[in-house]
C-alpha cells in the first residue's frame, strides 16, 4: 500500500467531474487500498478518488479511525475489577459509483472540514436522511437508509465526484474568510 498525494484548493483538478468505475478488477482494489492507507494516514474520516488525482467515481470513508497509539483504556469502575476498553475498532467502508436517490426535507448541520482545504473547518446544512445506491469492490450492488454522520459524510465525499467542495455550499463571504486563512497557514507553515 502507497500512501499517494491529497490534492488541495486550489488545484483545478478538484473541479472535474468523475467517471463512473467500469473496471472492478486489481488496479480498483490498489487504489483502494491506498485511499484508505492515505485516508488513515492524514488523518480524515472520508475521501474520493479525485482528492489523490483519480477522476472516478468511488469514495472511502470510516468514521472510526482507530487510533494506533491508542493504549488500550484500564476501567476499574464496575466492582473494583479490572477490565480493558479496547480502542475503536476500524469501520472502512467503500461507495463505488454511488447515487442518492431520495433525500429528506429534514436538514442537518455539521461543521465539516476537508484533507483538501486543511485545517478549515464550516458549518453545512445537508439532507439529515438518505436513501442510496453503490457498488461494493466486486461490483455488487447494495441500497440503504442512511443518516447522521455517515449521510453527511457520503453526501460531502459525492460532491466531490462533482467537482464540487463544502466551503462551495457556505456564504461567499465565509468562503472568502476561510480561502485567506488558508493562504496565511500555508504562508506561515
Ligand atoms: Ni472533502
Amino acid at each position: 500500500m502507497t500512501i499517494r498525494t491529497i490534492i488541495e484548493i486550489p488545484d483545478p483538478i478538484l473541479k472535474q467531474v468523475s467517471s463512473p468505475v467500469e473496471k472492478f478488477d486489481d488496479d480498483l482494489k490498489t487504489l483502494v487500498a491506498d485511499m484508505f492507507e492515505t485516508m488513515y494516514d492524514a488523518p480524515g474520516i472520508g475521501l474520493a478518488a479525485i482528492q489523490v488525482g483519480m477522476p472516478l467515481r468511488l469514495l472511502v470513508i470510516d468514521l472510526q479511525p482507530e487510533d494506533e497509539d491508542a493504549e488500550p483504556e484500564v476501567c476499574t469502575a464496575h466492582g473494583g475489577h479490572e477490565h480493558s476498553h479496547q480502542p475503536l475498532r476500524k469501520e472502512p467502508r467503500v461507495f463505488i459509483n454511488p447515487e442518492v436517490f431520495d433525500a429528506s426535507e429534514e436538514l442537518s448541520t455539521y461543521s465539516e472540514g476537508c484533507l483538501s482545504v486543511p485545517e478549515i473547518y464550516a458549518d453545512v446544512e445537508r439532507p439529515a436522511r438518505i436513501r442510496a445506491r453503490w457498488q461494493d469492490i466486486d461490483g455488487k450492488t447494495h441500497e440503504a437508509d442512511i443518516d447522521g454522520m455517515l449521510a453527511t459524510c457520503l453526501q460531502h465525499e459525492m460532491d466531490h465526484l462533482e467537482g464540487i467542495v463544502f466551503l462551495d455550499r457556505v456564504s461567499r463571504l465565509k468562503r472568502q474568510m476561510a480561502i485567506k486563512k488558508l493562504e496565511k497557514l500555508r504562508k506561515a507553515a
